[in-house]
């Protein structure tokens, strides 16, 4: 068995796809605590989105931040493979500029070179390992030479305790999640390593470029 998806209850064709859209969306509103403006909206800054962008919101599950960022760029897409996030995220998150698709990221049905920015935040560690590095390359893929990732994922906590708690709650997958992997595994997609920034105790972000001149 895959290590990354034992939390959330499981899609078929994707296995760590989240089905329970509202639990999620109130769950993350409560475990935020007043936090999620501010923390999604550093995620929208660290990837400097300017009012022209095109941006790909991957596991977006309810979406948040692609409403947020939405309201900053050009137009925004949120992508899930969870049918259940989805219906949610289109019932949540109705400006004209924004948009959800079913999709996995490992496979996305989406052309070349197609959005100038790709987000993912949270949803990594639900990828099943042998996936992720397929997941990458599709974000390579479907990002304009000169394009922007930022994949912030659950650093979990360092004290013993406190991995044992969270891997009591929410799973091995985010107890063990190996967020160091996420450089190496960007460079190898082709990426240009930006920085790595530590967003809030518990979400590690790293920035990357697309070789290549914007247009
Ligand atoms: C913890 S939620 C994060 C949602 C949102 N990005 C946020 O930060 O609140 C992880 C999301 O990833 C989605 N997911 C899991 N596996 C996926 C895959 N292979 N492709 C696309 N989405 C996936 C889940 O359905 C879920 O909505």
């Amino acid at each position: 068995m895959h290590r990354g998806y034992q939390h959330g209850k499981v899609d078929d064709g994707a296995p760590g796809a989240i089905r329970h859209a509202r639990t999620y969306e109130l769950l993350s509103a409560i475990v935020f605590t007043g936090s999620r403006r501010r923390i999604f909206g550093r995620l929208v800054d660290l990837a400097e989105i300017i009012v022209e962008d095109e941006v790909l919101d991957i596991g977006c599950g309810p979406g948040y931040l692609t409403a947020l960022a939405a309201s900053t760029g050009r137009r925004s897409v949120g992508v899930d493979a969870s049918e259940q996030m989805v219906t949610e995220a289109r019932r949540r998150r109705t400006s004209a500029n924004c948009s959800f698709v079913l999709g996995k990221a490992e496979a996305l049905d989406l052309p070349d070179a197609s959005f100038d920015v790709v987000l993912s935040s949270l949803a990594i560690h639900h990828i099943p390992e042998d996936a992720r590095i397929r997941a990458f390359g599709e974000m390579f893929r479907v990002l304009r030479p000169g394009g922007r990732v930022l994949v912030a994922d659950f650093q979990p906590p360092k004290g013993h305790l406190a991995r044992h708690l969270v891997g009591a709650i929410a799973g091995e997958s985010m107890r063990d999640n190996p967020v160091e992997r996420i450089a190496p595994m960007l460079g190898d997609a082709g990426f240009d390593l930006g920085a790595t920034t530590r967003v809030s105790w518990f979400l590690h972000c790293v920035r990357a470029n697309k070789p290549g001149d914007a247009e």
